[in-house]
This record gives C-alpha cells, structure tokens and sequence, in this order.
C-alpha cells in the first residue's frame, strides 16, 4: 500500500500509541457499548421455567415468565431490544404453520408479558414459518418439497399482521421468499401500523452455522432437505446488494447480514453502500463454536466473545444479535 504520508522508522513508531491503556483507549476507533446488542432469546410454550439446549451450553429456552423478567434484565443492562424465538409444541406443528396465525399463541403472548414487564426494550419477531411447520421449512412446500414464493408471501404477511397487533416494533422476515418486505410494508400500513419498523434478513446465507438453532428452536428433526433454494449461495456477494437494493426499495427500515463473522466482508459491503442501519446476526453456530472451545480451555471464551462482538462493530455493524447479549451486557457494566 503506498500512502500520502511519511511512514518512516523511527520518526514513525506505530507501537508508541500501543504502550499503555490510556493511550490504547484514546486511540481506539470503534467501541462495543450494550446499546449495540440484540438479545438473541428463544421462548417456549410450556411450562418449565428454562429448559438448556443441548447444542448451545449456558443457553436456554424460556417460559413466558422468564422472558418476561428478562426483558426487565435487559432494560437494567441496557440492552434496547430482544429478538424473540419460538419453540413450539411439536401437537401444534402442520404442514401450513398455521400455528404462526394465532393470535392467543406462544409469540403473541411473550411479546405482551414482555411488554408489560419492560415497556422501554423495543421487541423484534422472527417471520417465518420454520418453527412451526412438520417439515422445518420456512413457506409452504410443494409436492416436491420446493418451498412456494407467493403463497409463502401471503402467510407471511398475516404472520406479522398478528406480531404488529400482539405489540411488536420490529417485524422480522427471516425466510428470503422475494417480495415479501413489500408486501408485509403494505399490509402494516392498511391495517393502521404504520409505526410498526420492518428489519428484513436481506443477506441470509444458507449456512451451516444454524444448526444449533434448529436444535434450539426444535426444527432439526423435522427438517426435510436443505434451504439453499431460497437461502443465498455462500459464494456470493454481489448478490448480497441486490437483495439488500431490493428489501429497501420495498420499504425495510433496516437491513440484516446472516450469519455475521464468516460474512464480516459483506457487513462492510452493505453498511458501505447502503445508507441504513446493517445489523450482523451471530448465530447459533458462532455462539457453539467460542462456547465449546472456551469451555474446553481450547481459548478464553470470554475475551473471544468481546473480540467477535467489537469485530461486528469495526466492519460497519449498527448493532449485533447474539447469544452473548446477558453475558457480555454484564461485562460491559462491570
Ligand atoms: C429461520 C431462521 C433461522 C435462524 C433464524 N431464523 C435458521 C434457518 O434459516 O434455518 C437462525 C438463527 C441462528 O442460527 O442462531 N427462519
């Protein structure tokens, strides 16, 4: 790299602003604060308090009222919003999702518990039918398993209707059928929720780095094939922007990379060319990965986590949904 500046040694020393954490913290170009986190939370319809997912050590699925105080917990931490996750009742599961449409159901119910409990933390659902589908695929499928756009669009879109009127802020299309950010921005606005914000998974990989999740959220076993008829292609980047181009002429608010530090190059990308906030998604499988090895002594689990969570931030990231929310806002108001 040639540079417009004298970059000589040892007029140039780059280790003096290295020399002492005052210096260090002076010079810092980025920091990692709570209000940067998403809390990652799966919810569950039964009755136990938290029930740990195998996959994910220290992680757990919540009752309603455990959700609820953590959301209490996370307005004490700081933290301004949680993205919510179901785990369903497999009794509850069909071919349609049409669990995904009651109003009385777990979703519904966790957001007012939380809404009641900590009316300041902004609350983010997941569209998509995935947990609540016997094949684990995001839409409906035909006869060949092949996951239908348009009418994928339509239950979708009363999905989120019914997350809007339960009391979301955030709607959040995690199944990348084409066309649906348009068409869940109409249907808000016609019913009157015009306040309500869309956070459109725009990037989303079809990854192995959800397998975790599926586990968490009781997909896995159900899952009939891949998703990469609709999840993009790992190999691709440019196409990340024309997803992102797309979801923001149709009305996102803002815009999601899944998952977040194997695609740290498209987080720069998009928070370069787009102006709007670019959230990153450390998934479930990030979270496996420092956990195991942390709790092995492979690595310092903790160090590797604010490591990850401030890399977020340097690639351009507006905010972060992570696992690690609880752990990390805890360290960061130490
Ligand atoms: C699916 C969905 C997935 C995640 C969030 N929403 C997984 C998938 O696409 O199969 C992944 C979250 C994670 O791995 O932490 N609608």
């Amino acid at each position: 790299m040639t540079s417009p500046f004298p970059q000589k040694f040892p007029q140039t020393r780059l280790r003096r602003l290295r020399q002492s954490p005052w210096i260090r913290s002076l010079a810092s170009e980025k920091a990692l604060t709570p209000s940067d986190l998403i809390w990652s939370m799966v919810v569950h319809d039964g009755d136990e308090a938290r029930i740990p997912v195998g996959s994910m050590p220290d992680m757990f699925r919540l009752n309603v009222t455990e959700a609820a105080k953590a959301a209490k917990k996370a307005a004490a931490l700081g933290i301004p919003a949680i993205a919510i996750f179901p785990h369903i009742n497999p009794s509850r599961k069909d071919d349609e999702g049409t669990e995904a449409l009651n109003t009385d159901g777990l979703i519904p119910t966790v957001i007012k518990a939380m809404k009641d409990a900590a009316p300041e933390v902004g609350i983010i659902c997941d569209v998509a039918l995935d947990p609540f589908t016997t094949h684990g695929h995001d839409g409906l499928i035909d006869a060949d398993g092949y996951v239908i756009n348009d009418s994928t669009t339509d239950m979708l879109v009363r999905q989120a209707l019914v997350q809007a009127e339960a009391g979301a802020d955030v709607v959040a299309p995690s199944d990348m059928m084409d066309g649906r950010i348009g068409a869940v921005r109409d249907a808000l606005e016609e019913a009157g929720h015009v306040n309500t914000m869309i956070l459109s998974y725009a990037a989303k990989y079809a990854s192995g780095f959800y397998g975790p999740y599926r586990d968490a959220i009781g997909s896995a076993t159900a899952l009939k094939g891949d998703k990469k008829t609709y999840q993009q292609n790992p190999a691709n980047s440019d196409e990340a922007l024309r997803e992102v181009a797309m979801d923001i002429a149709e009305g996102a608010d803002m815009v999601m990379v899944k998952p977040g530090l194997p695609y740290l190059d498209i987080v720069r990308r998009v928070s370069e060319t787009f102006a709007i906030p670019t959230i990153a998604f450390q998934v479930s499988g990030e979270y496996a990965q420092i956990k195991a090895a942390g709790d092995r002594g492979w690595i310092d689990g903790e160090r590797v986590m604010m490591e990850t969570l401030l890399s977020f931030k340097r690639a351009g990231a507006a905010g972060i949904i992570t696992y690690f929310a609880e752990q990390a806002g805890e360290l960061l108001n130490a």
